[in-house]
């Protein structure tokens, strides 16, 4: 007999189809995107492989519903979104995504910096808004990146893609990790100092560390605080990691330059969510890792580890 696998969401059916061999599939395929939980709960109750997304939730309360299950595979690198520990207690496996995205996010990264370190987004809405008269010396002006100091917030894969590249643009290169990075240090000149310090010191400041208990509101009011006046916050990683009242706050008193979010608290970030009043902000819909190949490469690797544990071997990319 065929496992049960749910989906909760529409993906590609040529990536999925090959999957119909080791498995009897149901998806969520409704116009709405997301599954409400309500179906959700109801759909775990008889299968013993669950394919989810970033935005779904795998807590006590669904694996109270899901009796049978057995593997939780994750479509993101990130898995603050499953109770690891839950999962444990019972015997239940998880797989996320981890080294294909890593390129990809931290060309976003940049991209984000850049936008805005130089004001892109704001220039392109000036221009669209009939504001550009002329040309003038002070027009628009931006921040320098090249040569200016950036401080990673968590030296892992994605963290280390991002400090490369910032080597391109002659950056100095602070980071703060749990784990020194002997290696990397050595071989990029990469320095390591305290969280206080990065802060004080950056021009840029990325936040690349994973969403966990350690990092919940690790940039509050305090932090944002020690940070330059004219200095950038990005975040890429996850929304939690930032106090987003703190920040509003801190930017409505005229402090930080800019800042640029591509993850939120709660997601999608309400339309009237103060943050968005702001000219200085950049948000934008967790789209770090989204191009073609790389969420391709990410359906796959999922794709890879169900196919093991239809076949009966250990699924690849176990969060362990
Ligand atoms: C992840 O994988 O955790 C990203 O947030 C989405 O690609």
């Amino acid at each position: 007999m065929k496992k049960k696998l749910f989906i909760t969401r529409k993906f590609p059916t040529h990536i999925v189809e090959p999957l119909k061999e080791y498995y009897d599939i149901e998806q969520w395929e409704e116009e709405e995107i997301v599954i409400p939980r309500e179906k959700l709960l109801a759909a775990v109750a008889d299968c013993e492989v669950l394919w989810v997304t970033l935005a779904d939730q795998v807590d006590e309360e669904l694996l109270l519903h899901a009796p049978n299950l057995k593997l939780v595979t994750n479509l993101a690198v990130g898995f603050n979104n499953i109770d690891i520990k839950a999962l444990r207690k019972r015997g239940i496996m998880a797989t996320n995504t981890p080294g294909v995205l890593t390129n990809t996010t931290a060309d976003f990264v940049m991209g984000l910096l850049l936008a805005t370190a130089r004001r892109i987004p704001e220039s392109e809405r000036y221009l669209r808004e009939g504001k550009w008269k002329s040309w003038y010396p002070m027009q628009l002006v931006g921040k320098d990146v090249s040569g200016a100091t950036i401080g990673i917030i968590g030296m892992g894969r994605i963290g280390q893609a991002v400090a490369r590249r910032a080597k391109g643009f002659d950056m100095k290169i602070l980071y703060n990790n749990r784990r020194r990075r002997h290696e990397a240090e050595e071989m990029y000149g990469f320095e390591y100092v305290s969280l206080e310090d990065l802060l004080q010191q950056s021009d840029y400041v990325v936040i690349m560390t994973p969403y966990n208990n350690d990092t919940v509101g690790l940039i509050g009011a305090e932090e944002l605080a020690l940070m330059k006046d004219d200095a950038v916050l990005i975040n890429a990683s996850r929304g939690g990691i930032i106090d987003e009242n703190a920040l509003y706050e801190t930017l409505k008193s005229g402090k930080l330059w800019a800042v640029g979010l591509d993850v939120f608290e709660h997601e999608p970030i309400a339309l009237d969510h103060p943050l968005l009043t702001l000219p200085n902000v950049l948000a934008l819909p967790h789209i770090g890792s989204a191009s073609l190949q790389t969420r391709t490469a990410m359906l796959m690797l999922n794709v890879k580890a169900l196919t093991a544990f239809g076949q009966g071997k250990a699924p690849s990319n176990r969060i362990d």
